[in-house]
């Protein structure tokens, strides 16, 4: 009978770490990433970048990033600005093969539209040539970790 008693306390004793395991390592991947997938329209995805991707171009991109974009994406787009804290979401890393494969009318189209935490840049950025300089810009932060 005693060690029956005891054989029980040990198996809630272990079902109660794995449990309390599995809870933690859900809120973990949570909070590592909660973003939902962001599907661009097909026809928004092939659009062609208008804007020639040059030093001018790029400097102009530089500007506008720096006034509406650094806050939450950080100076070199990690996702690390200061507001970034604030956010629910994660901001995503502009750094990375993952978001550098996206083409540019991806990358176009998601500044424009925005998507809850990223707000629309649809009536702050009236010029769609404006955008398309940011993403030219947006594209050189990629390079830039690869050195
Ligand atoms: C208030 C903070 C905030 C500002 C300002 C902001 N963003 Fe974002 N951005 C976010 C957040 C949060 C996400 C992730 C949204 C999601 O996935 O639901 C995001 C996502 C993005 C994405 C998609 C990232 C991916 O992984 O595909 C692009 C592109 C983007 N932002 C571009 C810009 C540009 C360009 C500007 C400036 C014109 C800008 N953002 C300004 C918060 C911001």
């Amino acid at each position: 009978m005693k060690s029956k008693g005891k054989n029980k306390i040990i198996a809630i004793a272990i079902f109660g770490t794995l449990v309390t395991g599995f809870i933690t390592m859900s809120f973990i991947k949570i909070q590592q990433d909660d973003r939902k997938p962001w599907v661009v329209p097909d026809a928004s995805k092939k659009v062609k970048n208008p804007v020639k991707s040059d030093a001018e171009s790029m400097a102009a991109g530089k500007t506008t990033y720096n006034k509406h974009c650094k806050s939450c994406h950080g100076t070199k787009g990690m996702g690390d600005g200061p507001k970034s804290k604030e956010l629910k979401t994660p901001c995503g890393d502009f750094t990375t093969k993952e978001f550098q494969d996206q083409t540019d009318g991806e990358i176009f189209y998601k500044a424009k539209e925005g998507r809850e935490d990223m707000p629309s840049f649809k009536k702050k950025i009236t010029d769609d040539e404006e955008i398309w300089q940011v993403v030219n810009f947006v594209r050189s932060l990629g390079e830039s970790k690869k050195n």
